[in-house]
């Protein structure tokens, strides 16, 4: 069988991929192993994708790393989770940045350690110049929460006057969102069998193909990758309008 990768229109590559990167837990369950285990594994599988993300020419890869939701989970796993995201920038930001990969943490990050945002001010600083791929990854972030801290933002701007009410339109409120400056995606992949949205990008995934895999994200690789893409290649956009 032809692998998808060879089978990519290298003309139609999505600008922006979003990916909810699920499954971890299973993963390791699977094995006996503790879910710790699983997103360890998973960071090897971050730093597989950025690399056939530049390779396929995508522009903008977003990450689901922590929600606003994931505190729920025992005190151990969150704070194994953060070690590892701190662990990771720290330890691969020359290495990205060498590639041309400029990073940027999307979410509530004012609310983490001092400690988690010293490394996110560091890595973002560093990689501020790069071309390449952006990489945008979402810590102690949610859909709706995102949306409140725009309104709140704006309406602060209101009662001061420097915004009227007439002037609030989409791209303004896109102005007052984490992702400012970056394009909506075009693509969500959701990884480990879920089929839904979990708070991720909700503003801005209105008009992006949606494509799930049963694969966890510790198993996900370019060739699943180029999957989705294939698959992406071969639906219609149609933004409401009708075929072309
Ligand atoms: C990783 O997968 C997603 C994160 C919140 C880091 P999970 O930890 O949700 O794994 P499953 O869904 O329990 O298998
Ligand atoms: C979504 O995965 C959040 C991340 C991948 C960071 P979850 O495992 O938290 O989502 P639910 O609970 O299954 O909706
Ligand atoms: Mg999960």
């Amino acid at each position: 069988m032809e692998k998808y990768v060879e089978l990519l229109d290298r003309q139609n590559i999505p600008h922006h991929v979003a990916m909810i990167m699920d499954g971890n837990g299973r993963w390791a369950k699977k094995r006996g192993m503790p879910r710790l285990f699983g997103h360890r594994q998973g960071v090897e599988t971050v730093e597989k994708i950025v690399r056939a993300c530049v390779k396929l020419g995508v522009k903008q890869l977003s990450l689901y790393a922590f929600s606003t939701e994931n505190w729920k989970r025992p005190q151990d796993e969150v704070s194994g989770l953060m070690r590892l995201l701190v662990e990771y920038f720290d330890k691969k930001t020359d290495q990205l940045n060498e590639e041309g990969v400029k990073i940027r943490v999307i979410g509530n990050v004012g609310a983490l350690s001092k400690v988690a945002q010293q490394s996110i001010f560091n890595a973002e600083e560093k990689t501020k110049n790069n071309d390449v791929l952006g990489l945008n990854i979402a810590i102690n972030y949610g859909g709706r929460d995102e949306i409140v801290q725009a309104v709140s933002r704006i309406a602060r701007g209101v009662q001061e006057g420097t915004i009227a009410p007439d002037e609030i339109n989409e791209e303004m409120v896109g102005q007052y969102l984490y992702t400012k400056g970056i394009p909506d995606p075009d693509l969500m992949i959701r990884t480990g069998g879920e089929k839904r949205i979990s708070n991720f990008l909700i503003w801005q995934l209105s008009y992006a193909e949606l494509w799930f895999t049963d694969v966890y994200w510790p198993d996900f690789d370019i060739e699943t990758l180029a999957q989705a893409i294939y698959a992406y290649q071969n639906r219609e956009r149609r933004f409401g309008g009708l075929s072309g």
